[in-house]
């Protein structure tokens, strides 16, 4: 048995272990059980993976395969809101560059990272979503912003920090 589970409390085990006995353990079960664990921990942490994989007894690169392969799956934290840029040719063309460093500033984003410290945004990037009539476009925790600009972006900031000023004093 290979090394596993370094960082899972108890009550993680548990909820993998309930996940894994629920999903089965066949090929087909291998996305499943990605989502579920991303459902209920936020991201595919390492260890969550590596639990999983031993648990279905499994080589674990098949789910770094799958977890690599789709979109949906993250390996690392997200922040609580998303931001998600195009970056296709068109949304390039029409200033998708120059709205993506606005977007990193104002949501706090350090330089080479796509997530703020606080956890509280993360900018992804995506080539193209189909909607290049209305580019460049910007999808905010999945509401889609089209024909986006400087001033449009700096607006949908201050209200998406507001919105999110508000859920936080909600839980004080
Ligand atoms: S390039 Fe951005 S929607 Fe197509």
């Amino acid at each position: 048995m290979q090394e596993t589970c370094k960082t899972l409390k108890a009550a993680d085990l548990e909820k993998l272990e309930e996940i894994c006995a629920r999903r089965g353990a066949d090929q087909g079960a291998v996305i499943p059980i990605l989502q579920d664990i991303q459902e209920v921990f936020g991201y595919l942490s390492e260890d969550a993976v590596n639990f999983a994989a031993d648990r279905l007894e499994m080589p674990r690169s098949h789910f770094y395969g799958v977890a690599t392969f789709y979109a949906q799956f993250h390996l690392r934290p997200r922040g609580r809101n998303v931001v998600t840029a195009c970056t296709g040719t068109t949304c390039h063309v029409k200033g998708s560059e120059n709205l993506i460093s606005i977007l990193g500033r104002e949501l706090g984003i350090p330089e080479g990272q796509d997530t703020s410290p606080d956890m509280n945004y993360t900018l992804e990037k995506i080539n193209c979503v189909g909607a290049c009539s209305i580019a460049p476009v910007i999808i905010i925790n999945n509401g889609v912003h089209s024909k986006m600009n400087a001033d449009k972006i700096t607006k949908e900031v201050i209200k998406l920090k507001g919105a999110d000023d508000g859920k936080q004093r909600g839980k004080d």
